[in-house]
């Protein structure tokens, strides 16, 4: 598919587009390709000299990374995806009612990703509302005109209006129409992929960018016992393995690094004392590697870790707390039937 810039602030996708309904222009806020690319080289730099050495999950989502997690989310130890996929197929209706409160709603998803699970709201607005705007925000053009052309085809009802930008850098949204409120959906617990401070930074963010009658519709994975977290972030075919050493496949391909993947393992721990889980690449020998992009030669020792992810799990009424230190008024909470994961809902009063 073709993807043609129009000015350095707008992408409009090419292709098939139907006569009656223009294709919504790509907006991009200025965090520009080459600024992404720094601030990987600042990561990788300041991570790997760092002691103990540590890289940041973001940098997991390169192509191969994205797809890899695509994958995860199918593993049959990955309950996260399902289990919320579920509260959303039971659920959808009672969530889109409650967040329009009588009004039309305007939908704009963070970290969008392949927008699988959003399509059970998005059909659940459709329904009681006829056409609905749908804002995927993404740091990814490319992903985001992939999700256009694909949500277009299967909810016509639906209009796509992606925004390229890093929500964790601020979100500037614009103001909806008069009689329609906004919903941010954050699913997927990836709120728990910050470390505490940065969530609640994060959650002001969302609120200070919305306006009283929006909602916050958050998904978080909730703590359970060690052996099913253990087996979710350690499977048994070893994808999360691959989604971890992917890193290192990124860093030797975009600064010319010689790490030698077959002398890394994936390692997975449940630290129950900050109630995260945590993984990490372990160097299987001493070994040193050169990253000539950065400059850098880097030694490890022996069992020594690079720490890649942390992964909260919280308690229940946990992230209704988290959202009310935000600024939002929780409004709802629905669980599935075993209580493993929450979707709650929080109101700009
Ligand atoms: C994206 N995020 C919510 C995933 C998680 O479960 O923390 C990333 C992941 N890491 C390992 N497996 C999946």
């Amino acid at each position: 598919m073709a993807v043609f810039w129009n000015s350095t602030r707008e992408i409009v996708t090419g292709g098939a587009v139907a006569a009656s309904k223009k294709r919504m222009a790509i907006t991009v806020l200025p965090i520009a390709e080459a600024r992404i690319s720094e601030r990987v080289a600042t990561a990788v730099r300041n991570g790997l000299a760092s002691s103990p050495k540590r890289l940041p999950p973001w940098l997991f989502y390169d192509e191969a990374g994205s797809r890899l997690f695509e994958q995860i989310t199918e593993i049959p130890e990955y309950y996260l995806t399902r289990t919320e996929r579920a509260i959303l197929s039971a659920d959808a209706g009672a969530m889109i009612a409650r967040a329009a409160a009588g009004e039309r709603l305007r939908i704009t998803e963070l970290g969008a990703g392949s927008a699988d699970k959003t399509r059970l709201l998005l059909a659940a607005a459709v329904r009681r509302q006829g056409p609905v705007i749908y804002e995927p925000v993404d740091v990814s053009a490319t992903a985001l005109a992939e999700a256009q052309v694909r949500l277009e085809r299967e909810l016509p009802d639906v209009m796509v209006a992606p925004q390229v930008m890093d929500y964790t850098e601020g979100l500037a949204l614009d103001r909806p129409a008069p009689g329609e409120r906004r919903l941010v959906l954050y699913i997927g617990s990836s709120i728990g992929n910050f470390e505490p401070e940065e969530s609640a930074q994060v959650l002001r963010g969302i609120r200070a960018a919305l306006s009283p009658g929006d909602s916050l519709l958050l998904g978080v994975d909730l703590v359970k016992s060690p052996d099913i977290l253990l087996a979710a972030y350690d499977d048994a075919e070893g994808v999360t393995a691959s989604f971890n050493g992917n890193l290192l496949v990124r860093i030797n391909r975009e600064f010319g690094a010689d790490f030698d993947t077959t002398a890394f393992a994936h390692r997975a721990v449940w630290n129950a004392s900050a109630s995260r889980m945590e993984i990490y690449l372990k160097s299987c020998k001493a070994q040193t590697v050169q990253i000539p992009a950065l400059d850098m030669t880097v030694e490890f020792g022996r069992c020594e870790c690079i720490h890649t992810e942390n992964s909260y799990k919280y308690q229940p009424g946990q992230a209704e707390s988290m959202l009310v230190d935000a600024g939002f008024m929780p409004n709802a909470t629905w669980n599935d039937r075993r209580g493993w994961f929450a979707v709650c809902l929080g109101r700009v009063e």
